[in-house]
């Protein structure tokens, strides 16, 4: 038979070689556009004519399953290497832990604990103790007892879809031994230490660049968008803690994990039971010393309250539970030269000092900048005035002892006076800042030397715009902090502020000339860049509060206004009205819990009529800004309200009833005011309930108030 063009035939005429034939072409071709797409970031077809091909294939393959090529692209198109992995918000928040580095930090978190729940020193608190290892932290979600998604933590509420690279973890099963209608089972993937060095030494042989930690190595093979490469590396995985369950697992952490275990689940043999602190710590020592038997990195140790009633009880700060801690192992430390002390200057103008070092491995670790705080540091006093390192200064050519503990950066603990050379001179603070001249200022009472300089400094600019694209503001994908530097001093189309992003398509005429082939975009990245700003446009109010930028407006901060305000509209107006501090406005907004003058005093200033304002005006105009929606909104009724605590709670301590009150969306406020919804009155209430009689408010005691709640 000759050539037969099999393209054009319809599938009901095609015969038994005919399709064969048009299979092979159609792979060819899918493939050829799949490589196009992917990795020439150049494609040859249109989404929907790719599309039309591959409906093509199927239903040919459907109609003839006997000439179904073995590497079908219907098989293949799955597993492709995506430019990126796919988002999945976790369904409960994956948390961090909070640190402690002595003996007597583990004593202070009993004593919180103990004081949080009303619980006397000698009532008894146990204690589930157990390494922490030092991998990534994976949820793994299954459904009717099948592997349903695997999640990276990502910033805790949204982590990356890497399900197919945790199918080819073998200590992860597929499938579980019930059929649990929801359990997310979380825990550590890490990489054995004889593991990483086969994996280190067979990338040094074929040239490749090799990991600098089994850490890396273990974060590096997980996030493999070709899922194949993930299982021809070493990886494994411990169980730890869960994220949704439609079933309780047990009663107790201790129980919990047991239950986890006998789900198929590997988990920590050196996990241990303690009835007291000094049990936990005592495990504490013993872990230490068989550190490094254990055959992978731990970084420290985890103390969990074990009763789960009272871990609910004591809930969660903004990124840590209130049940937890992590006992880290005391620093390393090594000796190397400082070759410079540069200045950075970050986005609120602080000029933050940073040793440039001779490169030092420090536990493991290559180390070559160390952080110098602030001028007071480079003296030898701390912030309170007293003398550190003995008092002694470091200077430029100084032999320093360097050292790190956990994932804190690395600071210089000494100095070696005897190798100071003879003509060193004392290091003197820059009086202006080095990225734009203007005056660089110390405020009385602050330890940081500040560029005057504002917006107009570049460094500021670029700074702010870094944060403000940052994972947990803005994180638009394609747009990193090398972009933004980019960009920034880009003429054609720069991004001087936030808002710029958002004009970046229309300055580029919707027809990607100018983006594309600039800085290494190609046509499709240009596209995609595009489309990533475009899906940013709509933002939770606390989020784009907390990209501003604005000084000591953190995540926590940025979450507590966008929950007392609910609106942005509501809190621009309510900030404008406390520009005058006489205002009724002004007090409420200082006693909001957990905000304060310091806080509003910065607020105040952003939105002062100015170039900040400005900005933020400009920016916002781009932007649908979303009302917070309290937790258990809908279904609570004193969600949105304003709560007053006064005088003693006697079934719980106020950081408990706060919390409690939190959780069910109300805002918690210190002082009585027109705006307090409900005021919590117990024994000893003076002036609190005074007023709030006065105002003709309503007050309960705290066993109505709990039967509100009902609790
Ligand atoms: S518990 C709600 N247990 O440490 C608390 N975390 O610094 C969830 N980690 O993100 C964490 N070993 O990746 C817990 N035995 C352990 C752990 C552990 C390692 C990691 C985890 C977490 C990080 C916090």
């Amino acid at each position: 038979m000759g050539l037969i063009v099999t393209e054009n035939i319809a599938i009901e005429d095609l015969t038994e070689d005919m399709a064969r034939d048009e299979l092979t072409r159609l792979a060819d071709l899918l493939n050829m556009a799949n490589k196009a797409y992917h990795s020439d970031d150049d494609p040859m077809m249109t989404d929907a004519e790719f599309d039309a091909l591959k409906k093509r294939n199927n239903d040919i393959e459907l109609k003839f399953p006997e000439h179904k090529k073995p590497d079908s692209p219907t098989e293949k198109v799955g597993a492709l290497p995506s430019e990126t992995f796919s988002k999945i918000k976790h369904s409960k928040r994956m948390f961090s832990l909070a640190n402690a580095f002595e003996d007597n930090d583990l004593y202070d978190f009993d004593e919180q604990v103990r004081r949080f729940l009303n619980f006397g020193e000698l009532d008894p608190l146990e204690y589930t103790v157990e390494p922490k290892i030092d991998g990534l932290s994976l949820s793994l979600r299954y459904e009717n007892g099948k592997l349903a998604f695997a999640a990276t933590r990502g910033d805790g509420t949204t982590g990356e879809n890497v399900t197919e690279n945790a199918k080819q973890i073998s200590d992860i099963p597929q499938n579980l031994p019930t059929k649990i209608e929801v359990i997310e089972v979380r825990g550590e993937v890490y990489m054995e230490h004889k593991d990483f060095e086969i994996l280190n030494k067979n990338y040094d042989s074929l040239g490749k660049k090799i990991f600098a930690n089994p850490r890396n190595a273990a974060a590096g093979s997980l996030r493999q968008l070709d899922a194949t490469i993930t299982a021809e590396r070493p990886l494994k995985f411990l169980a730890y803690a869960w994220g949704e369950l439609t079933e309780p697992l047990d009663i107790s952490q201790f129980g919990a994990i047991k239950k986890l275990k006998n789900l198929g689940f590997k988990t920590n043999s050196h996990t241990k039971l303690c009835k007291t602190i000094d049990e936990a710590l005592a495990h504490y020592e013993e872990l230490s010393k068989i550190r490094s038997d254990l055959g992978y990195d731990i970084d420290g140790i985890v103390y969990k309250v074990d009763s789960l009633n009272l871990q609910d009880r004591l809930g969660y700060r903004s990124t840590t539970p209130r049940w937890a801690i992590a006992h880290k192992f005391p620093a390393e430390y090594s000796w190397t030269q400082l070759e410079a002390i540069d200045i950075q200057v970050g986005r609120t103008g602080a000029l933050s000092p940073v040793a440039r070092l001779q490169p030092v491995t420090v536990g493991g670790v290559v180390v070559s900048n160390a952080t110098l705080h602030n001028q007071d540091y480079i003296e030898g006093r701390d912030s309170s005035g007293k003398e550190i390192r003995s008092g002694k200064d470091i200077r430029i050519n100084d032999w320093v002892e360097v050292y790190r503990a956990g994932d804190v950066i690395p600071k210089i603990s000494d100095v070696d006076l005897t190798r100071r050379h003879v003509d060193s001179l004392p290091y003197t603070f820059p009086s202006n800042c080095p990225e734009c001249g203007s005056k660089a200022i110390r405020d009385e009472g602050d330890a940081v030397i500040r560029c005057t300089g504002g917006i107009d400094c570049p460094a500021q600019a670029i700074e702010k715009l870094k944060h403000f694209v940052s994972r947990k503001a803005f994180d638009i994908e394609g747009l990193g902090g090398k972009q933004i530097e980019l960009f920034f001093a880009d003429e054609v189309l720069p991004v001087k502020e936030p808002a710029d992003i958002f004009t970046l398509k229309l300055r580029d005429q919707n027809n990607l000339t100018k983006l594309k082939d600039r800085h290494g975009f190609g046509q499709k990245s240009a596209k995609n860049l595009f489309e990533a700003i475009e899906n940013k446009k709509t933002i939770e109010f606390s989020r784009f509060l907390f990209s501003l930028g604005i000084r000591h407006v953190g995540e926590n901060v940025a979450k507590i206004l966008a929950r007392h305000f609910l609106s942005w509209s509501k809190f621009v107006e309510s900030i404008a009205i406390s520009q005058n501090k006489e205002s009724q406005e002004y007090l409420d907004l200082v006693a909001i819990d957990g905000i304060g003058t310091t806080v509003v005093s910065s607020l105040l200033s952003a939105f002062e009529s100015g170039s900040e304002k400005n900005i933020i005006n400009r920016l916002a105009n781009h932007l649908n800004i979303l009302d917070e929606i309290p937790p258990d909104g809908e279904n609570s009724f004193i969600s949105g309200k304003t709560l007053v605590f006064t005088g003693t709670l006697e079934k719980m301590s106020r950081s408990e009833a706060k919390s409690l009150a939190e959780n069910f969306g109300a805002k918690v406020s210190g002082s009585v005011s027109a705006k307090t919804d409900l005021v919590i009155a117990g024994p000893g209430a003076g002036s609190k309930i005074k007023k709030a009689e006065e105002l003709g408010l309503k007050v309960l005691d705290e066993t109505e108030w709990l039967s509100l709640i009902g609790k």
